[in-house]
């Protein structure tokens, strides 16, 4: 809802909920809901922008870490790491510690495999399918938070894991 309103504004917000047949009461509060109804709304959000879904969850992964730096998230954020490889790493142990206050979330598996100056090589496990281009989104945002350019591939699953690479240019700062 964040991203559309501050991309198209508050009707197009009203339009999506209207096509994808919901209405704000499902999405308000901390309750869960299906992922039926975020696919529904990735969807209805990607025809109003003109976007394939993977480009739709790849901005909203960028969103949202932009998002979450400038919202009630900011000190989980900073907390999480000081550079990129420090956030990855620890990753598990943030969404872990949340798994506490909200049991019903089902929070994804990451894994640092490699990394040396240049490139992070890293798995992701989920219990859902087809979020690849919202975790390359994230990485992206992550990226970006710590003001470094690079690229990112998602290069394939081996057994229930997708497997990223960050490459990493030179600094920014
Ligand atoms: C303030 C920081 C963060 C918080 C509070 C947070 C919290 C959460 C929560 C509550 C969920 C939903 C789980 C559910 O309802 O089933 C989730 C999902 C997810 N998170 Fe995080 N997260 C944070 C940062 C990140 C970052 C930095 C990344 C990756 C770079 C990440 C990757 C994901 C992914 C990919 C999912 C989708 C779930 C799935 O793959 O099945 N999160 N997170």
């Amino acid at each position: 809802m964040d991203m559309v309103v501050a991309g198209y504004g508050e009707a197009a917000w009203a339009s999506i909920l209207d096509s994808a047949g919901l209405d704000d009461s499902v999405l308000i509060g901390a309750q869960p809901y299906p992922d039926e109804i975020t696919f529904r709304l990735i969807s209805a959000v990607a025809a109003k922008a003109g976007l394939t879904v993977d480009e739709t969850l790849r901005s909203f992964g960028q969103y949202w870490i932009k998002a979450a730096d400038a919202g009630p998230y900011a000190n989980v954020m900073n907390i999480l790491g000081g550079s990129l490889l420090e956030s990855l790493e620890n990753l598990d142990r943030m969404h872990a510690s949340i798994q506490i206050a909200m049991p019903e979330a089902r929070l994804p598996y990451f894994a640092v495999l490699e990394h040396d100056e240049s490139r992070i090589k890293i798995a992701y496990h989920s219990t859902r399918q087809g979020l690849e281009s919202f975790v390359t989104g994230l990485f992206e945002g992550l990226l970006n938070r710590f003001d470094k350019t690079g690229n990112v591939i998602f290069s394939g699953t081996k057994e229930d894991f997708s497997l990223f690479e960050i490459s990493l240019s030179s600094d920014r700062s």
